[in-house]
């Protein structure tokens, strides 16, 4: 079956990137020129996702606004002869048959998925966290949506880490199936040292069943008081096994500072407008270090 619905879970409160999330939604953060979500949004659309669900809260109906038509300044653009912009800002409207729903409290990421449920029916489905910006040839989406294809079983992204960083994340029980494509048979939300399966760890994407729902739907609150989506992944490793991708693509992580910081630089240098002026300030920069 082709996949063709996404889920972008946006509704967490960003609380590691107060206070700039504080009436921003950390997902509309910029890169450079685009806000977060749009380059996650793009990912999907490449990976031949049509129809995308994105799970807001309270305070993000900005959200929203981004991805809709903004007559007023098409027109302004339009009649001071500035085309590209004018096309450029036309095409964000119409990325993709975009919906929303509220996830009304931020019980977690796995709770922010169940909301995506009558959305996504009984067909496989694809996450993209909306805090998670992957930039690289091949969209991280399409990588997972053909393994799904090949195996039938649901996939993450994976990619090893460090092991200050694995705590932060989760971990992941790993065999080595082909080239970059793993079986895993278990994972751990937030491990402590002594769980630390492997440095493998699921980093923002994943496609999944639709069974995901009824296991999310018996999913206690896990690490953090939040009801964990690894927690219901983990039962299907169990089950069934899941296919872990060790990607092809940076991954920058916009929850938090150092990311946001890391992601405005390397996107910054490879954009043509500015690639070059930044690199030029970053070498004079360099020498007062
Ligand atoms: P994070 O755990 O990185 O987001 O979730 P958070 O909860 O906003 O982070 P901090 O710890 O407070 O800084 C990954 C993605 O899942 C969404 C977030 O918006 C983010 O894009 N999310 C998280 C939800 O949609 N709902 C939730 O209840 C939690």
């Amino acid at each position: 079956m082709r996949i063709k619905k996404a889920v972008i879970p946006a509704a967490g409160l960003g609380t590691r990137v107060l206070p700039a999330s504080k009436a921003m939604p950390k997902e509309m953060l910029p890169i450079v020129d685009k806000p977060a979500i749009q380059y996650i949004v793009e990912e999907a659309v490449k990976s031949g996702i049509e129809d995308i669900l994105i799970v807001t809260s309270r305070g993000k109906a900005i959200v929203e606004d981004h991805f809709d038509r903004s007559p007023e300044l098409e027109d302004r653009l339009l009649k001071a002869g500035k085309v590209k912009q004018y096309e450029e800002l036309k095409k964000i409207a119409e990325l993709a048959n975009i919906s929303y729903v509220r996830q009304k409290e931020t019980k977690g990421l796995g709770h922010a998925i169940m909301c995506a449920k009558s959305f996504v029916g009984d067909e496989p489905f694809a996450v993209l966290y909306g805090d998670d910006v992957i930039i690289g040839d091949k969209p991280v989406c399409g990588q997972l949506i053909s393994a799904y294809e090949q195996y039938g079983l649901g996939t993450v992204g994976i990619k090893e880490v460090s092991k200050e960083d694995i705590q932060k994340y989760s971990s992941m029980k790993v065999s080595p199936l082909k080239n970059n494509l793993y079986k895993i048979t278990d994972m751990i939300e937030k491990p402590k040292p002594e769980e630390i399966m492997s440095l493998y760890s699921i980093l923002g994407r994943c496609v999944l069943p639709s069974k995901i729902f009824a296991i999310l739907e018996n999913t206690p609150v896990g690490a953090g008081g939040e009801i964990q989506l690894t927690d219901a992944m983990k039962e299907l490793s169990h089950t069934e096994g899941i296919v872990g991708v060790d990607f092809e693509g940076t991954r920058y992580d916009m929850g938090n500072k150092l990311g946001i910081m890391k992601a405005a630089i390397e996107v910054g240098l490879a954009h043509p407008e500015i690639g070059e002026g930044l690199r030029e300030y970053l070498k004079t920069l360099v020498d007062k270090l």
